[in-house]
């Protein structure tokens, strides 16, 4: 091994050490063998998974897409196809749209064709973490305004940090983690006033009261972006889609360096979800009307602050150390996230909106707690 080689592989890998990535935590499996109880024992209430989703009728679609497709050829019109589709769903020509792994993976697509090194991007505190990682990454600076205290943004705050070298702006309504939609005016007035692209996240947007897509034409910077992790309840399969102006949308699509981003199962399996629109509809009707029965229990329990959500998900503060919480209820199998110190409430965790027993086991562990 030459002996420059030995230096830049060095030097190489200890910069990409010092690149922030996402980390997922404890896994159910992980705590399940720690406790040395049982998988199913685990009560997995931290990442906004969509566990209303009819997991049977899911498996009957899996079945019927496996009988149509040939694994062995690549996935020419797939994307296509899935875009026509939603059409329908978005109300918006298909020339709007673009299809994603995910939209985890159209952020970092984003990010990568709009940051620069040395070039800024804004948006508030706290909020989803990904989109910080992809602009470090491209060597950007993030550049972030704390929430007002009513967990709306902070309008002045924000506007007073464009410059020459902000280019993106990122929104997330509902916002992970507080789960509250920001106020229509306030993206508004924030979109019109930025000098460059903005990311409006409506992953949740299925569990909200209002969304911007029926208005795309007016915000011809906006890339609005939405998943079928959620609602759908396709986490695993990593789908996603954003809507904007023809023009963005078309650079979106064919920027991708990879000619084929997304598998062709999944696209399938898209199309299937929307073909099916019954079991969406029923999984987030049923989530909506057990998200405020969870939210009036947990505001009865003492020591415990619930908010109000317009997600799959909602946030809470407790009056006991968020550490001790987090381990009492994880001795219990009972898996949050916890994100501590939230503007003004000390103890924060992020919450799924399980289904009821799940729920009531949280409730009862956080009773005793
Ligand atoms: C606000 C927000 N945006 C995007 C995503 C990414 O979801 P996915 O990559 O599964 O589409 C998440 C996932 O939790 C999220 O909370």
């Amino acid at each position: 091994m030459s002996k420059s080689y030995q230096k830049w592989i060095e030097q190489k890998l200890e910069k990409l050490q010092a690149v922030d990535c996402y980390s997922a935590g404890l896994t159910p499996e992980t705590v399940a063998k720690q406790l040395g109880v049982d998988l199913s024992q685990i009560v997995k209430l931290n990442f906004n998974e969509n566990l209303f989703v009819d997991r049977s009728r899911q498996a009957e679609l899996i079945k019927e897409v496996a009988g149509e497709i040939d694994l062995r050829m690549y996935p020419e019109d797939e994307e296509v196809k899935l875009r026509e589709k939603l059409t329908g769903y978005m109300g918006v020509p298909k020339e709007y749209l673009t299809i994603g792994n995910a939209g985890d993976e159209l952020i970092d697509r984003i990010i990568r064709i709009f940051i620069e090194k040395g070039e800024a991007a804004v948006s508030f505190t706290p909020s989803f973490a990904i989109p910080r990682l992809c602009v470090k990454r491209q060597e950007g600076e993030y550049i972030t305004v704390p929430l007002k205290s009513d967990f709306q943004l902070d309008v002045e705050g924000m506007l007073s940090e464009f410059s020459d070298k902000t280019r993106l702006l990122y929104l997330c309504s509902p916002n992970n983690p507080t789960a509250n939609q920001m106020s229509p005016q306030d993206i508004e007035a924030l979109v019109k006033a930025f000098p460059g692209i903005v990311i409006l996240d409506e992953a949740y947007g299925e569990f909200a009261d209002y969304s911007f897509v029926p208005r795309i034409r007016e915000f011809p910077n906006m890339i609005i972006l939405r998943t079928f992790s959620k609602a759908f309840g396709l986490a695993m399969l990593r789908l996603g889609y954003s809507v904007s102006n023809p023009q963005l949308a078309k650079t979106l699509t064919e920027k991708s360096p990879l000619p084929y981003p997304v598998s062709g199962f999944t696209i399938r399996m898209g199309i299937k979800m929307l073909q099916n629109m019954d079991i969406m509809r029923t999984a987030v009707s049923a989530l909506k009307a057990e998200r405020g029965k969870f939210i009036k229990a947990l505001n009865e329990i003492e020591g415990v602050q619930a908010f109000d959500s317009q997600a799959d998900f909602l946030l809470i503060n407790t009056q006991k150390p968020a550490d001790e919480v987090y381990e009492k209820l994880l001795q219990q199998g009972i898996m949050l996230k916890k994100w501590g110190r939230i503007l003004q409430y000390e103890n924060c965790f992020r919450v799924t909106v399980g289904l009821p027993e799940m729920n009531a086991k949280l409730i009862e562990a956080l009773k005793e707690i």
